[in-house]
């Protein structure tokens, strides 16, 4: 047997961190404290630094389907778990209402010649026949007038679950389609607080930082405390909120703001008290287009959250709460109103030197798609993959900016094209969203579009699509993404893909999916559990 030599490995200097020092106890800091708890194996000391009394912003917040496998099943916690401590309910989709016609005073969507203004965009890839996704059927239908039915109910069977407010599972729990889920962002940092200090061992500091010490690099040392601590360590995350305290104010890198690509930077939120038993709970976001923005409706049990998001440059907060409480038959006198100001826009460099910032201390983009806690998931998913030791290869860091900003600007892009493909023109701000640049990339997607060709079609199945991060996250709006939005807005391809016209075989192939979608908005809102009575059964109340 051969030994290794002794003396080779003791002069090897030990590199590895050892100490992370996380600043900020939001949903970011307490996210990302459980995720590097588990994922680093208890090789590592956590500490977080959370000032006491500083107000967390969320109300209502609405997430993406991935958010269960990449990060709490992950750290071992069952859905139905998490979902009783946060009182999550499901999202089957988005509903977006108004964006075709002018329509400030009613949440419900307004007559668009014999349809409603209403259409949603669902999760999930669409099948396939052949490797074409079914959405340019669809157009091949649409164009030679076989079929006048929009996009999303053609070819998603969603549409029909969400409308009968129908829960995602079965009686017995099994999924019934992909969804995503509503709560209370508060109660997620307070479950995953307990989680990281009682689970896993991390340490929670309540206090205020008052210095942030460097050494002669610039690298962060440690973080002092009001009360007189030094919290020192190798790595530190900026979890500190619009402030970067970390980021910006100590290592002073720029944040580039985005308005020129997205006009809105306000909001105006609330709860309302809803009555589920009358009513049912939607299992879906609500996403209204209004005067000077648009208002999102999240449904919880009793309540549902919403919140008028708006641009500054063209309404007041005066103006702004009197529409979002006609909409809501709110009375102003007694309703708590938050009132929220927004960074639009991203650090030039996410990780600079020992500090990665982490949620909106890295960047926001307004909630119009739910990627806020979705991109915090996916830092703590890069950080990891791009883990450091102490002498931070500068590579590692370019790697994961590189994926960072990717993500970031194609967001940025996708939701920009809601407000500038939107049809509405008729007040200043629907007007000045037309006027606004497009970046090269979409401006590709929406020539692919035209032309008929697929934009970004993943060739993975589901399964496939939703169980390796990897590949979702390089992909993470696909081909059925765009056709919601595009189609929903009433953007039309000009064409249909000219291959289909040499492929008859396929063509009755994807007849037989569409027919498959038909059968199952049939079937599926009469064997599902309603949404309400699931909800209550899960959380013990029923
Ligand atoms: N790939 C994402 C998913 O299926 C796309 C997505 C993100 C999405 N947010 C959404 C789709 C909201 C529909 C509605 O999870």
């Amino acid at each position: 047997m051969s030994r290794s030599a002794p003396n080779e490995s003791s002069v090897e200097v030990d590199h590895r961190i050892r100490n992370i020092v996380i600043l900020g106890g939001g949903t970011a800091g307490w996210m990302a404290a459980s995720y590097l708890g588990k994922a680093l194996q208890r090789t590592v000391t956590i500490t977080v630094l959370e000032a006491p009394a500083i107000p967390r912003i969320g109300v209502g917040e609405a997430t993406v389907p991935n958010l269960h496998r990449a990060f709490f099943s992950y750290l071992g916690i069952a859905e139905d778990d998490w979902m009783r401590e946060c009182n999550a309910s499901f999202k089957v989709g988005i509903k977006f209402i108004n964006w075709r016609t002018p329509s400030a005073s009613s949440p419900r969507p307004r007559p668009l010649g014999n349809r409603t203004d209403q259409f949603f965009h669902l999760f999930g890839l669409l099948p396939s026949a052949d490797q074409i996704p079914l959405s340019h059927y669809w157009v091949v239908n649409k164009l030679s007038g076989q079929t006048d039915e929009p996009f999303d109910y053609a070819c998603f069977k969603e549409p029909a679950i969400m409308e009968a407010k129908k829960a995602p599972r079965w009686p017995d729990g099994r999924p019934a389609t992909y969804y995503a889920w509503h709560f209370d962002a508060h109660l997620v940092a307070d479950f995953l607080r307990r989680f990281a200090v009682e689970k896993q061992g991390a340490t929670h500091v309540r206090d205020q930082l008052s210095e942030v010490v460097c050494d002669e690099r610039g690298f962060i040392t440690g973080l002092r405390t009001v009360r007189g601590r030094l919290i020192e360590g190798d790595l530190f995350i900026d979890c500190s909120g619009f402030r970067g305290l970390l980021i910006n104010k100590a290592l002073d890198e720029p944040f580039i703001a985005m308005n020129d690509y997205l006009l809105c930077d306000s909001a105006v939120a609330t709860t309302v008290p809803h009555d589920d038993a009358v009513h049912g709970v939607e299992p879906y976001t609500s996403a209204i287009a209004m005067t000077s923005g648009w208002t999102w409706r999240i449904p919880m049990l009793t309540r549902f959250g919403t919140g008028y998001v708006y641009s500054s440059q063209f309404a007041t907060q005066d103006q702004v709460t009197e529409e979002f409480c006609g909409l809501w038959g709110l009375n102003p006198e007694n309703t708590t109103f938050h009132q929220i100001r927004f960074r639009v826009g991203r650090n030039r460099r996410s990780w600079v030197k020992n500090c990665v910032s982490i949620g909106l201390a890295s960047c926001f983009l307004e909630p119009l798609e739910s990627t806020g806690i979705y991109f915090i998931s996916a830092a703590v998913y890069q950080l990891v993959k791009h883990f450091p030791d102490r002498r931070f290869d500068p590579v590692l860091a370019e790697q994961f900016n590189h994926e960072i900003e990717t993500m970031f600007d194609n967001t940025r892009d996708f939701i920009q094209a809601h407000f500038y493909f939107s049809p509405r023109t008729d007040t200043p701000f629907w007007r000045a969203n037309k006027e606004l640049r497009l970046s090269e990339g979409i401006r590709e997607k929406v020539a692919r579009y035209k032309s008929g060709l697929p934009i970004n079609a993943p060739v993975v199945d589901e399964e496939t699509y939703y169980r390796n991060f990897d590949v979702e996250f390089r992909n993470f709006w696909t081909n059925g993404s765009y056709y919601c939005i595009f189609a929903g807005m009433g953007l039309e391809p000009e064409r249909a893909l000219p291959a289909l016209v040499h492929k008859p075989d396929s063509i009755k192939a994807a007849q037989a999916l569409f027919e498959r979608v038909k059968q199952q908005q049939h079937e599926l809102p009469d064997a599902l559990p309603g949404n309400y009575e699931f909800l209550m059964r899960m959380h013990g109340a029923a």
